[in-house]
């Protein structure tokens, strides 16, 4: 059993990766400014703010996943946390997965991150911070932090909750198209593939793509 902090675990991804992690036994603190809409039976939920609460919660704590968005208030402030975040899981040995975008993926090898390209307007001030996140663990990430970049499909989003299937590629950061070119994914399907990663280890200092 591994003691899993989800920083923003009463959001989107956060609430079903909170959900999985504690229904595979894991002992599990989520972390939110506003109460949960629901409880999940056996999680700790921590009420504040991450900048605030992080200090308290990570010491112990195996793996932290950050599922913040650069949404309200948050927008232009997801680096400066996470860098935080990134630094108090070194200090106290723990991985840390942070959640990032499909931009920050490549669509074939060599070429560049769909960051760097025409991004639609409503996802771009998202898709750039998610990828200055990125930027933030390859270039200042402290050398001892075992990290992991996680950037989902395509058409991940609260927009298209889907299923649980249990099904699920793992990429690098070439992005994940399936055979009729579309690329999705599930929260439930990340929230398992997100588990399996801290259960079994498969990928350090790296960034990765999920999706069907
Ligand atoms: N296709 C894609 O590439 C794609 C699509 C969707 C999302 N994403 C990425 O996935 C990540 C998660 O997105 P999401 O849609 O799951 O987010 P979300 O539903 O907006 O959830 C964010 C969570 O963080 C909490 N939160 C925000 N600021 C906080 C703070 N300062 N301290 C503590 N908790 C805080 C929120 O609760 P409170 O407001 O109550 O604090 C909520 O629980 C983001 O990086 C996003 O860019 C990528």
């Amino acid at each position: 059993m591994a003691k899993i902090v989800v920083i923003g675990g009463t959001g989107y991804t956060g609430s079903h990766l909170v959900r999985e992690a504690a229904a595979r036994g894991h002992d599990v603190v989520s972390v939110s400014r506003s109460e949960p809409q629901e409880r999940v039976h056996g999680v700790q939920y921590e009420v504040g703010p991450a900048e605030q609460t992080a200090e308290r919660v990570i010491p112990g704590a195996d793996a932290v996943v950050a599922t913040l968005s650069p949404r309200g208030d948050m927008a232009g402030r997801l680096v400066e946390v996470y860098s935080d975040l990134a630094r108090l899981s070194a200090q106290t040995g723990a991985r840390y997965l942070q959640i990032g975008g499909f931009s920050s993926l490549r669509p074939a090898p060599g070429a560049p991150r769909f960051a760097e390209g025409d991004v639609p307007e409503e996802y771009r001030q998202e898709a750039l911070e998610g990828e200055a996140g990125r930027v933030m663990l390859v270039e200042d990430a402290p050398e001892d932090l075992d990290w992991v970049f996680v950037s989902p499909a395509g058409a991940y989003g609260a927009f298209a909750p889907g299923e649980r299937t249990g099904a699920y590629r793992v990429g690098d950061e070439v992005a994940l198209f399936d055979a009729d070119g579309a690329s999705t994914l599930s929260a439930a399907d990340l929230a398992i593939a997100l588990v399996d990663e801290i259960e079994k280890p498969a990928h350090h200092r790296q960034h990765i793509g999920i999706a069907y």
